[in-house]
């Protein structure tokens, strides 16, 4: 099987894989590839944090053409994962020089399903592309196709908690990659001092009370022919018994912006949570923090436009300084699109790490607020 994620998650999935049981775990970019039986799927949907997709191949060849494309697609026995009565949809990424068009792909994959079943059963089944019974995805890189199942359906991210949303959220499953790639233990409290719409709370609370992130939702599997309710029924089941009372630590999320607080308490409600976060409207520049030993996790705005980039180099200035006088003895991790802004912080990164939050390159770093004798970012 594969899973899907972002650039720079890969090791974190196949951290998250490895725990579940999966078995020749292998990353790959954008993703991780694995073997395992029915449940270890039903695992992986329900339970990782990082990944978007999990998809099972379903047939692998190399085309060069669109024509070869079409017949080798029409080969596969596709009443084995569908009936004629089920709706269908085809996600296609195509790369490399040969395949240039994913839409047209998609289409000819199509067509090769309706022709399929128009041969057997005299009429075809219907394109369903919002909530298809069965979704295929189409995978092309040169001559290389891999046509998979998709089990997820709607992506892993959208774990369905978030009713409303800031000008500029984080996508959920990075939100979680960035607390596995921070290393938070779900124990030292918590803190996003420019929190949004809350993801990252939402997430760190998820992971202290050990909630499945797709507890929430339903998965494309479940229309599957031979979906194992059994199996299924019995994870849910086991995943009610995991999930702990509270969560291990405090989690403070805080914003200035009482529109976005008023819309991360609103996810924070969707998702349960609301007596385990502490929200507060707070701004981060008029600090009175005197708590040291927290985990600081924040994403402050990037300044999308030309005009607000001097504005922005003071802002993460002042960031730094803030850092520096106010969280003695923490560690904070600040992710953020502005490169330029960021080496402003004035605060040697213990670590740097490359992500992309959509098209945008981000850089994750680590700063340690040392307490005491190593003043070092003092
Ligand atoms: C990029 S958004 C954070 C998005 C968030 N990670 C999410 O997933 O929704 C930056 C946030 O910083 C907040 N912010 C800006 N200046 C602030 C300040 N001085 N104090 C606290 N929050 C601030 C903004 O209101 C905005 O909600």
């Amino acid at each position: 099987m594969i899973a899907t994620t972002f650039f720079g998650l890969e090791g974190v999935l196949a951290e998250e894989l490895k725990q579940l049981g999966a078995e020749n775990v292998e990353p790959v970019t954008r993703a991780v590839a694995f073997r395992g039986d029915n449940e270890i799927l039903y695992r992986a949907n329900l339970w990782l944090r990082t990944a978007l997709k999990v998809l099972v191949p379903i047939r692998k060849f190399n085309a060069f053409n669109d024509r070869e494309f079409y017949d080798l697609a029409r080969n596969i026995d596709w009443q084995k994962y569908m009936a004629v009565s089920d709706t269908f949809a085809i996600d296609c990424v195509a790369s490399g020089p040969i395949f240039t068009h994913s839409k047209y792909l998609a289409l000819k994959c199509k067509d090769a399903i309706a022709d399929y079943f128009r041969d057997r059963r005299g009429r075809r089944p219907d394109v369903d592309v919002e909530y298809p019974d069965v979704r295929f995805n189409v995978h092309v890189y040169n001559s290389q196709v891999t046509i998979s199942l998709d089990s997820t359906g709607i992506p892993m991210s959208k774990r369905g908690y978030k009713v409303r949303q800031t000008q500029a959220p984080l996508n959920e499953v990075m939100a979680a990659g960035i607390l596995k790639l921070a290393g938070w233990d779900y124990k030292t409290p918590f803190i996003d001092p420019m929190c949004g719409s809350g993801t990252f709370a939402v997430e760190a609370c998820m992971m202290s009370m050990n909630i499945a992130p797709g507890a929430f939702r339903h998965f494309a599997v479940e229309k599957w022919r031979d979906f194992d309710s059994s199996i299924w029924t019995a994870l849910k089941k086991e995943q009610k018994e995991l999930m702990q009372k509270t969560p291990l630590a405090p989690i403070f999320a805080f914003d200035k912006d009482p529109m976005a607080l008023d819309i991360c308490t609103q996810n924070v409600e969707k998702a349960g949570l609301a007596d385990y976060i502490d929200i507060d409207r707070k701004d981060f520049f008029k600090n009175d923090n005197k708590d040291k030993g927290l985990f600081v996790v924040m994403n402050p705005p990037y300044g999308e436009r030309l005009e607000e980039q001097a504005d922005m180099i003071e802002f993460y200035k002042n960031i730094g300084n803030v850092l520096k006088s106010n969280y003695i003895g923490c560690k904070a991790w600040v992710i953020s699109g502005n490169l330029e802004a960021l080496k402003k912080l004035g605060l040697h990164p213990s670590k740097k790490i490359k992500l992309f939050n959509g098209p945008l390159e981000c850089r994750l770093e680590c700063f340690e607020m040392y307490d005491g004798s190593k003043k070092r970012n003092i």
